[in-house]
């Protein structure tokens, strides 16, 4: 459950300097702050939110552990709740013009004075995050007495060993680019390659951004099922296997069920078909430049299949992660 946060924490060098100190994955350093693992920027961004983040009807917040499907499902989101606005098949879709993270910003990325500013249409925001759930602030995590400033939460999971395998592609996607463009180490971000034998390693312990994974999921698993019209849990295999039937699923969950025209008018598809790997990662927007300073965007699409973890762990890696996986979650009826 959510905690009571510090007000009172001023981030600075000396605040983190008193922080439990590792090495991350896709960062050189990671700090632990209750209980979990974060980057500089993220715990940054976690501090703001934490102190200054007020909601507003009709926020919605997507929640993920990184390379669980996080821009797929940006996109996703984006189409289905700007879809009176934006047909999907419309040539000047934003979707078509700026990456899935300019339209639904991280939330750690995202200064106090922008919450507001950066979007379009203020009135429907929609951030993404990987905060886990006992760091968020009340404001979003309780209701309040007249629901009208209540924000949906949605969850992305992800098969631990695919997971894994993204995000140490990533991590030396990040590493390659920039040393190929000769980037200062922005943001905290890994500045060397990391192998597979020490990211295994360290994503085991739980200190990569978010880490331990296990913990993020399995605290929105559980809200999930105590407050189901609170938070959404969802599955990437799923939206894979049957994205016609999660995609409604999800519009109902948001209060924004598909009309019948809009069923006769194929608008399920059409959103789909929008958001697909082929269909977004071909996109100029999405397979160049950087949205971030030294991370391509191009680097938030490698193949988008499920099942790469068999082919990149050695069996016994994959013995160990499915071990973990089964310990962590052992009565908690949730299966990954
Ligand atoms: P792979 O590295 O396995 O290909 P995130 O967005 O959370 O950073 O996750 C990135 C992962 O999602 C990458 O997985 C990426 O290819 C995949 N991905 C990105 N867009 C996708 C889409 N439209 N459909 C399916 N998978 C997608």
């Amino acid at each position: 459950k959510t905690t009571e946060h510090d007000e009172t924490v001023v981030y600075s060098e000396e605040w983190l300097s008193s922080l439990p100190k590792a090495k991350g994955i896709t960062e050189d350093n990671t700090y632990q702050y209750q209980g979990f693992w974060f980057g500089t920027i993220s715990l940054q961004g976690l501090i703001d939110c934490q102190q200054h983040f007020r909601p507003r009807q009709n926020d919605v917040l997507l929640v993920t552990a990184p390379k669980s499907g996080t821009t797929w499902m940006k996109a996703i989101l984006y189409a289905l709740l700007h879809r009176q606005k934006y047909h999907p098949q419309d040539a000047h879709h934003p979707l078509r013009q700026k990456t899935p993270h300019q339209l639904v910003p991280f939330m750690e990325l995202t200064k106090p004075s922008e919450y507001d500013s950066l979007f379009l249409d203020s009135t429907s925001r929609i951030f993404g995050c990987h905060f886990p759930i006992r760091c968020l602030p009340k404001s979003i995590t309780e209701e309040d007495d007249d629901g009208s400033t209540n924000i949906k939460i949605v969850y992305l999971c992800r098969d631990i060993k695919d997971t894994f395998t993204s995000l140490f592609h990533f991590a030396n996607k990040i590493g390659d680019c920039l040393t190929r463009l000769h980037y200062e180490p922005a943001l905290g971000l890994r500045s060397s390659p990391v192998s597979l034998e020490e990211a295994f390693h360290l994503f085991c312990k739980g200190t990569n951004v978010a880490g331990p994974i296990w913990d993020q999921i399995l605290e929105y698993w559980k809200e999930s099922l105590e407050r189901p019209n609170k938070v959404l849990f969802m599955r990437y295999e799923e939206l894979k296997s049957e994205p016609h039937a999660q995609l409604r699923r999800l519009a109902r969950f948001l209060g924004r069920p598909f009309s019948p025209e809009e069923e006769l008018m194929e608008m399920v598809d059409q959103i789909t078909s929008l958001c697909s790997f082929g269909s977004m990662s071909k996109l100029q927007v999405n397979s160049t430049g950087h949205f971030l300073p030294g991370v391509s965007n191009s680097s938030y699409f490698r193949n988008g299949q499920v099942g790469e973890g068999n082919k990149w762990l050695t069996p016994e890696m994959a013995a160990k992660l499915d071990q973990i996986t089964q310990d962590k979650f052992r009565g908690s009826g949730l299966k990954l």
